[in-house]
């Protein structure tokens, strides 16, 4: 079956950088511009020229340094704009000017323009453009809440004048799948020149609907989908394009039609977006959110292991990443710890692993994610099952006035140790009193502190990470002292890093401490 093709049109640049919040720098915009163009989008909207000189530079960079795409920039419906907007894109090798204005009646009303006045600026206003540039694209903003009559007569009016891509923009996302098709569907049959040009879908999320309209606009005959990367955009944001992207590829069985994307760069630019927007991608989000190819309950991680295809209609590594998770949960089952372990290196024997898995379960009920080292641990427990060193108390003198002063009480296999410790602030002499009651040679990879809720009582995670010789083990530990929560987070690492060290040197006991030398 032969495929139409579908033009992507990215405007992360232009109407996903407007969110509130979302300001990239001109090396950044210049940054995501070169992965859009290598990932295979065929249009860029790269900015808004007049709206600031930072904009217009980076418009003009981007025109210049695009290797593939067409680079497109916005204006408003009158000639300062467009010569601006021109003056930026002209130095692409394929350059576009997109001109738009509001055509609903609440939109009429802000310039106080009525039907007749208003098609006449579009008239005069797209034939401007069109004498600067061969490609324009003419937008009625708001086109999903204009009168249709109206709607079909300023198109025809926006193509007589040279527009050769008309959007049809849901500005509020107020439309519904079966509307936007239909929409399209009625421009195409009743406007003259409309065999002539492109009609492209530009929707908004408000409702939810974007990506579902987008599709449905598509097959009402749109042939240009304008997106963001992670559907980032104003309020509810825009459809993201990896979302109508993968969901041609792989309905093209009802949807027959293609795109020159590579999905294999989605992963990538989704999270450089996402780090440059300071926009994080929620959890959930369909494709490239964290959950996206994760699969926790038993059931699931069952079919999984047995055949992918029964919970997941993509395979990872078509939108960039390098396999399926399955992250360890009180859902999960005995086949995923099976699997897990088997990954970790450990062959267990049936009874073995019926023992490792009530431990399991159990820790499971306690802690939201299981992570490698609790299951070496959960393993590798002695038979008390307990941790080697204990924190028993701690006081810390911090302020202006230095040194910091941490005095620790620590059992060490069921003995008191005490000792008074100074650091560089109370977190490095809480580290150097453990040090000094467990002398160790590990080095402290990472040391992170995030709050877990809001408040200055707020509960602070601290993730600690040590590295010994290439056996690297990680503790956590939560508390609404950040400073006792350190405390936690390094003695836990330091009793897995004692696991390591017994699995990892037949010469070790699981005590950590060399029989062959005794
Ligand atoms: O949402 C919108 O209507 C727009 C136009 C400028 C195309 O972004
Ligand atoms: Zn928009």
């Amino acid at each position: 079956m032969t495929k139409d093709k579908v033009l992507i049109f990215d405007t992360t640049l232009r109407d996903g950088e407007q969110s509130p919040g979302a300001t990239m720098t001109h090396a950044e915009k210049l940054e995501i511009a070169e992965l859009l163009d290598d990932m295979g989008v065929d249009i860029i909207e790269a900015g808004f020229p007049i709206a600031s000189e930072g904009d217009f530079n980076a418009v003009r960079e981007i025109a210049k340094r695009a290797k593939r795409a067409t680079i497109c920039g916005l204006a408003r419906a009158n000639y300062k704009d467009i010569d601006r907007c021109w003056e930026a894109v002209k130095h692409a090798s394929s350059p576009r000017i997109h001109t738009f204005i509001g055509t609903s009646p609440l939109h009429r009303a802000i310039p106080n323009l009525d039907m007749d006045q208003m098609a006449e600026r579009i008239h005069d206003t797209v034939t401007h453009a069109r004498n600067l540039c061969d490609n324009v694209q003419w937008s009625p903003m708001d086109a999903t809440r204009t009168e249709w009559d109206y709607l079909c007569r300023v198109v025809e009016i926006a193509i007589k004048a040279g527009a050769s891509t008309i959007n049809i923009p849901d500005t509020v996302g107020y439309t519904a799948p079966a509307e936007s098709a239909d929409l399209i569907k009625r421009l195409i049959a009743t406007v003259p020149g409309a065999d002539s040009v492109i009609f492209a879908t530009h929707c908004h999320n408000d409702l939810g609907m974007a990506t579902a309209n987008s599709l449905a606009a598509v097959i009402g005959g749109a042939r240009q989908i304008e997106c963001t990367v992670n559907g980032l955009g104003e309020r509810a944001g825009n459809t993201a394009l990896e979302e109508v992207v993968m969901a041609l590829k792989i309905r093209g069985d009802i949807m027959p039609f293609e795109t020159g994307i590579d999905t294999r760069k989605i992963m990538n630019i989704s999270r450089r977006v996402a780090t440059v927007s300071g926009f994080a991608v929620q959890f959930n989000k369909a494709i490239v959110g964290k959950n996206a190819f994760a699969h926790e309950s038993g059931i699931h991680q069952d079919g999984m292991l047995k055949n992918a295809e029964t919970f997941e209609i993509m395979r990872p590594e078509d939108v960039g990443l390098s396999g399926t998770s399955l992250p360890l949960g009180k859902h999960s089952g005995r086949a995923a710890l099976r699997a897990k372990l088997a990954e970790l290196g450990f062959d267990l024997a049936d009874n073995q692993l019926n023992d490792v898995f009530v431990r399991f379960k159990d820790l499971a009920d306690r802690k939201k994610e299981v992570f490698d080292d609790d299951l070496m641990a959960l393993v590798y427990q002695n038979d008390s099952g307990e941790d080697r060193i204990k924190l028993k108390s701690l006081r810390v003198i911090c302020g202006t006035e230095g040194p910091q002063q941490a005095d620790m009480v620590l059992d060490i296999d069921g003995t008191d140790v005490k000792t008074s410790a100074t650091g560089d602030g109370p977190v490095d002499a809480t580290f150097n009193a453990v040090k000094a009651l467990f002398p160790h040679g590990a080095r402290l990879q990472l040391y992170q502190v995030q709050a877990v809720t809001e408040g200055t009582d707020a509960q602070a995670t601290v993730m600690v990470r040590l590295d010994e010789d290439g056996r690297i083990a990680t503790g956590q530990s939560a508390d609404t002292d950040t400073v006792v929560a350190s405390a936690k987070a390094y003695i836990n690492a330091l009793n897995r890093l004692l696991v390591r060290r017994a699995h990892s040197q037949p010469g070790y006991d699981t005590k950590g401490v060399s029989y062959k030398d005794s």
